[in-house]
């Protein structure tokens, strides 16, 4: 059954390049704000929180750079744990077996949206139907 909550604008679809640099944004996720962030990977937009699974700590070494060099995985600054950039599962450093907190997000008509979840909210938003 379809949810009657509206879904959320993050960002133009212009905003992400494929493997470049991710979108930041913020959510209310169980009435409390936490950093998240989109990327553009194999032209597909992934969203996750922006949480370490190994210290909960942002993972951008400068605002928005998640990839690796090579564009392969998205990198922890602080440590250097590698994500899948697809499923956010952790496959090398200080959490493997571990991932990112993955987030509903969808493309849609040139724009990046946050789908409505169980208590999750965009922070300071567009809502579209
Ligand atoms: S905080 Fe990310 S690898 Fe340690």
């Amino acid at each position: 059954m379809a949810s009657a909550e509206p879904r959320s604008i993050i960002c133009r679809s212009r905003d992400l390049t494929e493997r470049g640099r991710g979108f930041r944004f913020a959510v209310l996720r169980c009435g409390e704000e936490a950093p998240a962030f989109v990327i553009r990977f194999n032209g597909v937009a992934h969203g996750y929180l922006n949480r370490c699974a190994h210290r909960s700590l942002e993972l951008d070494w400068n605002e928005g750079d998640f990839f690796d060099a090579f564009g392969e995985h998205l990198l922890c600054a602080t440590h250097g744990a590698r994500y899948i950039p697809a499923t956010g599962s952790c496959v090398g450093g200080p959490c493997v077996g571990t991932g990112l907190v993955k987030l509903p997000v969808t493309e849609e008509n040139g724009v990046i949206l946050l789908e409505p979840g169980d208590d999750l909210h965009l922070v300071g938003s567009k809502s579209v139907s």
